[in-house]
């Protein structure tokens, strides 16, 4: 049985992958997580208890670690998708951004390459493409052209992969996916911060006129995706990853109150995230034709279903937005925050 190396196995979707893995039932998974404020491992719980599952407390950064993590462990594949994930915090402090999403996948690929790792797997995003007009979708060939600190810090690391599969030969497979939505989900991001302020009669912060566009694909979708890369993806190509499923912001936030059975009173409007990207979308025709990768979650029914996770895991909700976060949403959204919302939010 091989042994897959999970960086950011803590976070909302590698804690989704870590759980599909297992259920798989054809690898051991070593799960390497700093847990930072986004890695938690209740997310995970009930896996520790899986001999085939073991947990490493470490930063993609620690050279050493991850040297003695990738040598001494019988590893031969990585999935990697330790990051800072989230854009409004890179344009407030975009540092971290470039340290963790940029010199920590450099540290990887080089740990993985010297430890001669058979499968690497750099888990980007659509925002490395930037932003769409009112047509058309991205490709596999559309330019990179970043926008936040985030979205470029992520092309950046995507370059780096490219890099080291031209020069090295190392097998690098990067995926690109548009918004996942689902349980675990950390309530900075748009889905659970709405579901969470929604269920305590909060105001719900819209950036600018809400007309943006995202395109949503559940999570369970995007690791199915990722494994069938790591499984069966050409080294050195890059495979799109979306769900044909665009909404554009105000009528998601509106679905969601819907959902709940609040009143979209609720709903107020905050000044934009600077360089705020208008739309995303993606072509995932090259990942459906090579691998035969299709959505099997509908937006009706991952959406009702995630309200629902929310609704049954409020204790887990509540952990997460105390401590450190509640300090963060005060200073972004709290009175004199950027996004001033009201009522002395928390
Ligand atoms: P997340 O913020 O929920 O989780 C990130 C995880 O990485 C956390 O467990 C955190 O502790 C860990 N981490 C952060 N810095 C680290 C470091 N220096 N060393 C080790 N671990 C570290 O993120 P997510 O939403 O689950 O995203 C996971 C990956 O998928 C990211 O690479 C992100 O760019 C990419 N992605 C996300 C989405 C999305 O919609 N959320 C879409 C496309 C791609
Ligand atoms: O497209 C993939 C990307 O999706 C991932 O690479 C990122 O890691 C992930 O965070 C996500 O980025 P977004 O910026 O699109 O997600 P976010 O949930 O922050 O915002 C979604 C949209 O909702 C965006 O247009 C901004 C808007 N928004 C967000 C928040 C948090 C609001 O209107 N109000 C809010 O309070």
């Amino acid at each position: 049985m091989k042994t897959i190396l999970v960086t950011g196995g803590a976070g909302f979707i590698g804690s989704n992958y870590v759980r599909q893995l297992l259920l798989a039932g054809e690898a051991k998974v070593v799960n390497y997580d700093a847990l930072t404020y986004a890695g938690n491992l209740e997310n995970l719980s009930g896996c520790e208890n899986d001999e085939r599952y073991r947990f490493v407390k470490g930063d993609i950064r620690d050279r050493d670690l991850v040297r003695q993590t990738l040598t001494s462990g019988g590893i031969s594949e990585v999935v990697h998708f330790a990051a800072e994930s989230h854009v409004d915090r890179s344009v407030e402090g975009p540092e971290a951004f470039v340290s963790t999403n940029i010199l920590g996948t450099e540290i990887l690929l080089e740990e993985a390459r010297r430890a001669e790792v058979e499968r690497f797997v750099m888990v980007s995003t659509d925002e490395v493409y930037g932003s769409l007009g009112d047509a058309g979708a991205f490709t596999e060939r559309t330019p990179l052209a970043p926008n936040s600190p985030y979205a470029a810090s992520k092309a950046s690391a995507d370059l780096l992969c490219r890099a080291f599969h031209h020069t090295f030969d190392f097998p690098v497979l990067v995926t690109r996916c548009s918004n996942n939505y689902g349980p675990f989900q950390f309530p900075e991001k748009l889905i659970p911060l709405m579901i969470a302020n929604a269920l305590e009669d909060k105001p719900l912060p819209v950036y600018g006129d809400g007309q943006n566009v995202r395109d949503w694909l559940h999570v369970s979708d995007h690791c199915r995706a990722v494994d069938m890369v790591r499984r069966a993806g050409v080294a050195g190509e890059v495979y799109n990853i979306g769900g044909c499923n665009e909404l554009k912001n105000l009528d998601l936030v509106g679905l969601l109150l819907d959902i709940l059975g609040k009143s979209r009173d609720l709903i107020t409007f905050v000044p934009d995230r600077p360089g705020h990207d208008r739309r995303y979308a993606i072509d995932a025709g090259y990942i459906r034709a090579q691998l035969g990768w299709e959505p099997e979650v509908s937006f009706d029914q991952g959406l009702a279903a995630t309200v629902q996770w929310y609704l049954d895991n409020q204790g887990w909700l509540q952990a997460v937005r105390s401590g450190r976060y509640r300090a963060y949403y005060e200073d972004m959204y709290g009175r004199g925050g950027r996004h001033d919302a009201g009522e002395g939010e928390g």
